[in-house]
């Protein structure tokens, strides 16, 4: 681990707007704060909205700047990335912002039934093998079920086509309803101007991929409480960008 690493977490340690509640920690320490985000540290009643796997946080601040009256909470479990938007939400007095270190597979242990409204997954690894750990599956789909108000709106925006595909289908098969669907972000006119300014702010990871000549997909929908989720049943290519070592298709969609 580089000084600068040790450097940015001695750092977080100090910062206000920082929760951090990696495993080893919240099994033993409980999390005071599920159920009462707003009371306790926003300090208003104002909606609140995560960004899972935020690394650097650049929609978590890039939203907050937009919305004074909406809160934003980053997750994510690397904290020398976390840093970065931490920082930058700190030197710029943005009372709408906090980040929560931790793994998201135990995100339903830090919010109550309907404390959050709205969803971004944002570049998210797209985990071709392992449904269970991709943050669009119905696995994490009936995790955030616990939180999330009953048809609380869900974000991805990605540069993955096996992600895009997956969530898309996944969509479908539940008819679950559908606000916004592109494969091309940058290259549609199907986006109202607001709409456009929130799916402007980039992200490390997209400003990466755009580079590399890759579109940028977006998807947006709801996610209501009721009905059992499944799993699309469908072969997927995976992204031939990040499979090096992998045959070319993926078995079924639920990586399984
Ligand atoms: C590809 S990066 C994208 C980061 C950022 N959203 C961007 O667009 O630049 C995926 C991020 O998700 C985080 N992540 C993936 N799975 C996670 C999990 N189960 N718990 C916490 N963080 C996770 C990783 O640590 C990483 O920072």
């Amino acid at each position: 681990m580089g000084k600068g690493k040790l450097e940015k977490f001695a750092e977080m340690e100090t910062f206000k707007n920082v929760f951090q509640y990696p495993f080893s920690i919240l099994e033993n320490v409980p999390f005071d704060m599920k159920g009462h985000w707003c009371d306790d540290y926003f300090k208003n009643n104002h909606p609140i909205v995560l960004e899972l796997g935020c690394g650097k946080g650049e929609y978590t601040v890039g939203l907050a700047r937009l919305f004074p009256d909406v809160n934003f909470i980053g997750v994510d479990i690397k904290g020398a990335r976390m840093w970065t938007g931490a920082k930058q939400a700190l030197t710029e007095g943005l009372d709408n912002v906090a980040f929560l270190r931790t793994n998201i597979e135990m995100i339903d242990r830090f919010f109550a039934p309907d404390e959050v409204r709205e969803i971004w997954l944002t570049f998210s690894d797209p985990q071709m093998k392992n449904a269970r750990k991709r943050l669009s599956s119905t696995f994490f789909m009936n995790r955030y079920r616990r939180f999330l108000v009953d048809g609380g709106v869900v974000h991805l925006k990605t540069d993955s086509n096996f992600l895009f595909t997956y969530t898309s289908l996944m969509v479908e098969k539940n008819q679950l309803p559908l606000l916004q669907k592109t494969a091309d972000l940058y290259h549609t006119a199907d986006v109202d101007e607001a709409t456009r300014r929130i799916l402007s702010i980039q992200t490390y990871y997209e400003s990466m991929w755009m580079e590399r000549g890759l579109n940028i997909k977006y998807i947006k929908f709801r996610l209501p409480h009721e009905g059992q989720l499944e799993d699309p049943d469908v072969e997927i290519p995976l992204d031939d960008y990040r499979s090096y070592h992998r045959s070319k298709r993926s078995g079924k969609a639920t990586g399984k």
